[in-house]
């Protein structure tokens, strides 16, 4: 049976699929063109992620440094300890001013026109692991920076695919059968302190494999820069959408305005 996605960031692919299904039911002659309004948000087919070596110079990376020590821990989120092994800290001043000297170096790798979205700062500890998963929409382009580590961790890239346009039929283990799947030709790519990937995660499957646990106290800090296309936070924003497309009833999904 289909079921809303499972994994990590699907809350936005739930709710298009809601809203698809109210757009069937009360206008269904505007289907296509819903659909076709979110394509600014689909990523090119010739796009694959870039390694970007050292984008960060060592004494930007140093500050980068100063301001992740200084930050207090009452400002670390758990709620992602069991899941990933880390600490996360979302829209830290001293981080959204860096992703704003960023926007247009993104713009030429990712060849579009791009604006910040949001942006969080990961610390996993020696219990990460990431699980395969599709970022939402508001993560279409990712810059993905390597502040310090205990050693390189791989994370493996698919290929661009389409978003899944229907509801999955997930197995128990689907993250498995993701990671097994060979036509999505998983790539991977390590980073250094300094280093960057810039990849499109709603539209590229990505994981990391469990830290070896190995007695080894292993860590991993990494900022997660998120960008959308420029002009495109009115459609990112699914709570947006009733009044965008003129159709009330899309009000009635739940939870549309925690859907981002
Ligand atoms: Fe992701």
């Amino acid at each position: 049976m289909s079921d809303n996605p499972k994994w990590y960031d699907s809350v936005w692919l739930a709710a298009y699929y809601a809203a698809k299904d109210v757009v069937a039911r009360v206008a269904p002659a505007r289907l296509e063109e819903f659909v076709r309004s979110f394509d600014v948000l689909r990523t090119s087919p010739d796009f694959s992620a870039q390694h970007l070596p050292q984008v960060i110079d060592p004494p930007l990376l140093g500050h980068i440094r100063d301001v992740i020590r200084a930050i207090p821990r009452d400002k670390y989120e758990l709620h992602e300890m069991q899941s990933f092994g880390r600490f996360i800290v979302h829209d830290y001043p001293e981080i959204t001013a860096l992703q704003a000297t960023l926007v247009d170096k993104v713009s030429e790798w990712a060849g579009e026109a791009v604006e910040p979205s949001y942006n969080f700062l990961s610390l996993y500890t020696r219990l990460g692991v990431c699980e395969p998963h599709l970022d939402s929409p508001s993560a279409k382009w990712t810059l993905d920076i390597c502040v310090d580590q205990s050693d390189p961790w791989p994370i493996q890239f698919s290929q661009i695919v389409p978003w899944p346009e229907q509801r999955p039929l997930l197995a128990d283990a689907w993250r498995d059968e993701i990671k097994a799947n060979g036509s999505l030709q998983f790539r991977s790519l390590a980073l250094h302190p300094g280093d960057a990937i810039l990849f499109s995660g709603s539209s590229q499957w990505h994981y990391r494999n469990p830290l070896p646990r190995d007695g080894v106290k292993r860590f991993c800090d990494l900022l997660f820069l998120h960008f959308i296309p420029r002009g495109a936070r009115q459609i990112v924003t699914p709570a947006n959408w009733p009044v965008l497309f003129d159709i009330p009833e899309l009000a009635e999904i739940p939870n549309l305005d925690r859907a981002m």
